[in-house]
């Protein structure tokens, strides 16, 4: 939904890319390749496994969806259907179903209507999280793509976001196999600064990372991804700052239940230290960035975005877009399940990869195979 509202925050996002060339300078040179051997699994009983299970290792995944889209839900319902988890839905608000007076004293009306209808439906998935009281959630927004290894991917971010969160990596989490001090896990944006001033984590040789020059269109020039140090098929893990589009995410209890304060219950608790009546995906990356909440993400993103063949008009709820028809298209996402569908449901062995210039272009998911990575920056 937010895709194409990041046009209008090109400078937001030219900052927060500058971030992350920031911490890709700093990664040490002499970094190993190949060092870390051990496959992702895990042991029985360090509850990786669950990442696996039929709601990726959180309580509920949720995606939202406004009514009148349901050829949206068909995609996010016939993906997660072949991707062997469960899906619940939030739905989508418009700007008429909002009364004037349910608008928080600090939404900057400049912002469109339908960016605050946005926001809404964010918060009331938070709202969700909190009444049912789930010990963690997904909330994905409905042009969501994600790769066919979504829960090897999910189980190796475990690993990293674990030893972020605690150097002593025997110690099992009770609450989450993401581990217990978390608020968000930012899994799908289209762009992330880090801070600089804590640990990070490298996965290297990961087969499901775009080469940057398939990083979404405003990252495709950026002059800054060339030549550091980040090696292009290594996934980094950090501690997130900033964040833009909230396409998709893990959110904790705790989490749920301090955006829910901010953004709504109270705001001017924080409202007084940092601007949040702003669209959903600015005020959590302010939230992050002030360390009100303790925000974990991946760079690149993880999940990806998906884009029905058609009029340009179709893709966003947000802006009004007009343009040429385009066909189907896939962003961020490796293998994406979206363009691999058919091929999954006529049961051929190989998925295809979004780009022709690509190591492998035809792979056995089965074979897909990641290895832990390590810490830096202690
Ligand atoms: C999946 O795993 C999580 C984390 O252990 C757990 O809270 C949740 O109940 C599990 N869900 C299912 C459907 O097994
Ligand atoms: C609500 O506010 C918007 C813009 O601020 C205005 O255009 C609209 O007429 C208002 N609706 C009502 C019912 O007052």
């Amino acid at each position: 939904m937010a895709f194409s509202a990041f046009q209008l925050r090109f400078v937001q996002l030219l900052l927060v890319v500058l971030g992350v060339a920031f911490i890709l300078f700093q990664l040490p040179s002499t970094h190993k390749e190949t060092a870390p051997t051990q496959e992702v699994w895990g042991d029985p009983g360090d509850n990786f496994d669950d990442i696996r299970n039929e709601t990726l290792g959180v309580q509920k995944v949720f995606a939202i969806n406004l009514a009148s889209r349901p050829d949206k839900r068909d995609n996010i319902v016939l993906g997660s259907s072949v991707s062997n988890f469960h899906v619940e839905w939030i739905d989508g608000v418009t700007p008429d179903e909002i009364d004037n007076k349910s608008y928080p004293y600090n939404w900057n009306h400049d912002q469109k209507r339908t960016e605050y209808a946005a926001r809404r439906a964010h918060v009331n998935g938070l709202q969700r999280i909190v009444q049912e009281r789930l010990t963690s959630a997904i909330i994905m927004e409905d042009d969501a793509d994600w790769d066919v290894s979504l829960k090897l991917q999910l189980q190796s971010f475990a690993h990293a976001v674990r030893a972020l969160q605690s150097q002593d990596t025997q110690k099992i989490p009770t609450q989450s196999p993401y581990g217990d001090d978390w608020d968000i896990l930012w899994l799908g944006h289209c762009g992330l600064s880090c801070k600089t001033d804590l640990p990070f984590y490298l996965t290297p040789n990961d087969p499901t990372i775009p080469m940057p020059r398939h990083f979404r269109p405003l990252w495709r020039d950026s002059p800054i991804f060339e030549g550091h140090e980040r090696p292009d098929h290594s996934r980094l893990v950090c501690t997130a700052s900033d964040g833009v589009c909230s396409m998709f995410y893990a959110v904790s209890y705790r989490g749920a239940q301090r955006i829910l304060a901010a953004l709504s219950v109270n705001p001017s608790g924080l409202a007084e230290e940092i601007n949040i009546g702003a669209q959903f995906d600015i005020s959590l990356g302010r939230m992050c960035g002030n360390g009100y909440l303790r925000c974990f993400a991946p760079f690149p993103s993880i999940t990806g975005g998906f884009r029905q063949a058609g009029s340009k008009a179709k893709s966003s709820d947000i802006n009004d877009e007009t343009g040429e028809q385009a066909g189907f298209s896939s962003s961020g996402v490796m293998y994406s399940t979206m363009l691999n569908i058919n091929r999954i449901l006529k049961g051929e062995r190989t998925v295809h990869a979004t780009w022709d210039d690509v190591d492998v272009l035809d792979v056995i998911p089965g074979d897909i195979t990641m290895k832990q990575g390590a810490i830096y920056g202690i």
